[in-house]
């Protein structure tokens, strides 16, 4: 089993690149399904999360070729099957991301039901409820979802409940090949909805309004496979920006489009930040104390839910309290108390955390409790007095490339180790 050790004391200073946006990748990944050929993506980044992706499609039928460090040539001529397996949907929740691409080729497919998750219970309803609406019947048996459509696929209006991203990117990748056309009511916002669209609109498709509150898809008789890069990865971005600001000393980011951070950028300009935006990167440092200032998140142009915890990270030790309020996801705290571990003063009351800064972190052993907070851990660790341990960093590894390597570069104390394993008391 493997950690990251971090040994605080030691601020971050220079230039990082982040690769391609994670949530982009899968889903673009997915929607190669929808157009029989070969689809070339480049600026992929190499993840778990993508190989598990990888997997997905080879087990439909896609032959798969990664060429170069970060660009993949996929092959879905010859896909012939519309079942995705639990053992892959529980690895990845994301795999339901091929459920409209397999309804749009085949006008049917099967997906293992995700269950809960660690995150909260991350429902699937929505989806199910605008596919219906696309004339899909479901039915469930033996733990998987079997969707099926009598007589193809055909257009309608479908108003979300809430701008959910998988079930805004779903019905966009089933509807592309429906008749007539669709419009997607309070649809999701997000940067990796827009690259999804462009890379639809690449192969044929004609949608409408992606990137607004109103998405409009003319269904069209058939989509060709094409060429596209992913767009940056804006949490990354995010990550490494939250880092800075929490050790004070410029890092530039390069790689992402400071306009997909918007309102976090303004909030920690709030906080006290320094923030220089370029095109395509920006520069961050900070020479004040960290001011608290409250956080809500809420689907994009808000706060994003996946730059909680980072955020948390810097306001616990901000000079007074604060409130952060997390909207998006139940259960999505479970950092809060590792980080507690470390010295920080938190209470969570429902949705709600009342931070309430303090002078220091020290350094302790802690686990990674999904993907955001582990990466939290590892930050509040540059700072903290003495030796930080961060375990169970497959969470890091899912959405996060060369994540030690880029923090040594930065002039980070960081190295992957090897954890003793756990003992077990027969008692
Ligand atoms: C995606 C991102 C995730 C990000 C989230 C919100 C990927 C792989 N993951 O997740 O990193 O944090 O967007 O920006 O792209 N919900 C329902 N029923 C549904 C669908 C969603 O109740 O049918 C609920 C979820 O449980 C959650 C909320 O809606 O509480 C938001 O979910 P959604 O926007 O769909 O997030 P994901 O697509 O799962």
């Amino acid at each position: 089993m493997e950690g990251i050790r971090v040994e605080g004391g030691y601020p971050i200073s220079g230039e990082v690149t982040v690769e391609g946006a994670k949530n982009s990748a899968l889903k673009l990944m997915a929607a190669t399904l929808v157009a029989p050929g070969v689809t070339t993506l480049t600026n992929v980044p190499n993840i778990s999360d993508v190989h598990v992706m990888g997997k997905v499609l080879k087990f439909l039928g896609a032959k798969i070729e990664v060429k170069g460090e970060h660009e993949l040539e996929i092959d879905t001529s010859c896909v012939d099957r519309w079942e995705t397996p639990y053992h892959l949907v529980a690895q990845m929740r994301a795999s339901t991301a091929v459920l409209g691409p397999l309804l749009a080729r085949f006008g049917r497919a099967v997906v293992a039901m995700p269950g809960g998750c660690n995150i909260g219970a991350r429902k699937i309803d929505m989806h199910i409820l605008g596919l219906e609406a696309l004339g899909v019947s479901f039915e469930v048996d033996h733990g998987s979802i079997h969707a099926s459509t009598s007589g193809g696929l055909v257009g309608s209006t479908v108003t979300l409940d809430f701008a959910s991203v998988g079930a805004t990117e779903n019905l966009m990748m089933a509807s592309v090949r429906a008749k007539g056309t669709t419009t997607i009511d309070n649809a999701a916002r997000e940067p990796e909805i827009v690259d999804l669209a462009n890379l639809l609109n690449e192969m044929g498709a004609k949608i409408r309004g992606a990137g607004s509150p109103v998405i409009e898809i003319e269904g069209v008789e058939e989509l060709h496979p094409t060429n596209h890069r992913v767009v940056g990865d804006r949490i990354e971005a995010g990550t490494f920006i939250a880092m800075a600001g929490l050790c004070g000393e410029p890092v530039t980011v390069k790689g992402f489009e400071p306009a997909h951070l918007g309102l976090v950028l303004k909030k920690y300009e709030l906080m006290g930040m320094r923030v220089v935006r370029g095109p395509h990167e920006c520069t961050v440092y900070r020479e004040d104390p960290i001011r608290s200032v409250d956080i809500q998140t809420l689907p994009f142009p808000g706060f994003p839910t996946d730059m909680q915890a980072q955020t948390m990270c810097l306001l616990a030790r901000g000079d007074s309290s604060c409130v952060i309020t997390e909207n998006v996801f139940e259960n999505r705290f479970m950092f809060a108390s590792e980080l507690q571990r470390m010295g920080a003063s938190i209470r969570i009351e429902g949705h709600h955390a009342i931070v309430h800064g303090v002078k220091g972190f020290s350094g302790a052993e802690v686990k990674s409790p999904d993907l955001r907070g582990g990466a939290a851990l590892v930050m509040a660790g540059l700072v903290a007095d003495g030796i930080t341990t961060i375990s169970d960093i497959h969470h890091i590894d899912r959405g996060y490339e060369g994540f030690v390597e880029k923090l040594s570069s930065l002039g980070a104390h960081a190295r992957r180790i090897e954890l003793p394993q756990e003992d077990y008391l027969d008692i």
